[in-house]
């Protein structure tokens, strides 16, 4: 039990290091596409998380080589390389998280709408295989476009019978990372304290980030400004698309980004209080069924969907133009699963 995991590193601890992988309850995680250009520094950065004490890499190809060359890093995490359909169900069997960034990327001058007809058969299928064989885990999904790749997953385990909508996450972190990244530059304090929620969804304008909310404010920031800041949060990914020039998106960043959110759904589930972040989830907070938004996460994955706070006139703006699309993408998504 986490209790007595606890006493025991705590009477043998001889360092903190040594104390916080001693201590930590046995927690695996599974990585669905992880030879991939997101997959291969995920499984990098969450060898190196002192929580994991199991870590499955699955692609359809490729990650046995993944596997051996991070699991000679001396971290706590046994790695596992599994590849193709037939060792899906070992890779996932007791997995406490999922990680999902399998799926094609976007190439210049393609919207993540673009992906749907080949991420979403990916999401369906491996879908099917959580609710078989790891029915009660935490699954974060990053495969695009999160705005339908959310739904379809609700969908699919639905017809399962084992959706619970505290474990379902669209992973939007990365939204937040570039909002503080570029807050900060603009706004010219230390990144490392800066906080910027952002709520919506994940693609062009239904992603909010909601600048009136940053921590510390800023008084020197014009109308444009924030106007500037909010376009480069939306367009971030293109932004890195057209850099790549046909090489892929995001992947380092991304990468980053989906490490921090597992850490904190791990944390979540090992009983450490107060840990926030934006995802997108089953919600209430608007009349769309899926909104991103502050979650606090728990031991039972999500804890509590948080309200938007006050928004400026410009964010009020942003929220009601953001909900057509945003619509839509969800029904899409809905409207996918069960007609396949
Ligand atoms: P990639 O093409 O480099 O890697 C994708 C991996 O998925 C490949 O290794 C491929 O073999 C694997 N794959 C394909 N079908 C599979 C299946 N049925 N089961 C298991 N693995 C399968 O692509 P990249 O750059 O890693 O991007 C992955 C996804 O993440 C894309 O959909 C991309 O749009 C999305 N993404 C999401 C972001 C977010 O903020 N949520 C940010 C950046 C990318």
């Amino acid at each position: 039990s986490l209790e007595s995991a606890i006493r025991r590193g705590g009477a043998s601890a001889s360092s903190s290091r040594r104390f916080s992988s001693d201590s930590a309850p046995e927690r695996k995680v599974a990585i669905l596409g992880a030879a991939g250009g997101i997959g291969q520094p995920l499984s990098l950065l969450m060898k190196l998380n002192p929580l994991v004490s199991s870590l499955a890499l699955y692609d359809i190809a490729g990650t046995p080589g993944v596997a051996a060359d991070v699991s000679h890093i001396n971290t706590r995490a046994e790695v596992v390389g599994y590849a193709g359909d037939e060792q899906l169900g070992k890779a996932l069997d007791d997995s406490d998280v999922v990680i999902i960034p399998a799926g094609v990327p976007r190439k210049p001058g393609m919207t993540r709408d673009d992906l749907f007809n080949i991420n979403a058969g990916i999401v369906k299928s491996l879908c099917t295989a959580i609710s078989k064989y790891c029915p009660n885990a935490v699954v974060t999904m990053i495969s695009n476009p999160v705005n339908s790749t959310v739904p379809i997953a609700s969908e699919v385990f639905k017809k399962a019978g084992t959706y619970d909508e505290r474990k379902l996450f669209g992973v939007t972190t990365l939204d937040v990372v570039r909002a503080k990244t570029f807050y900060a530059g603009k706004a010219k304090v230390p990144v490392a304290g800066v906080n910027v929620p952002v709520v919506g969804g994940h693609a062009g304008i239904t992603i909010l980030p909601l600048f009136s909310q940053a921590t510390p404010a800023s008084n020197d920031l014009s109308d444009d400004d924030i106007e500037a800041l909010t376009k480069r949060t939306q367009d971030g990914g293109t932004e890195v698309v057209e850099a790549k020039a046909g090489k892929g998106s995001a992947t380092l960043s991304m990468a980053y980004a989906g490490a921090i959110f597992a850490d904190a759904c791990l944390k979540g589930l090992n009983g450490v209080p107060d840990i926030v972040e934006c995802s997108f989830v089953q919600s209430s907070i608007t009349e769309l069924p899926f909104f991103a938004s502050k979650v606090r996460l728990g031991k039972n994955g999500l804890e509590e969907v948080l309200g938007l706070g006050p928004l400026s006139d410009y964010e009020k703006e942003g929220l009601e133009k953001l909900k057509p699309e945003l619509k839509a993408s969800i029904e899409k998504g809905i409207k996918f699963a069960q007609e396949n």
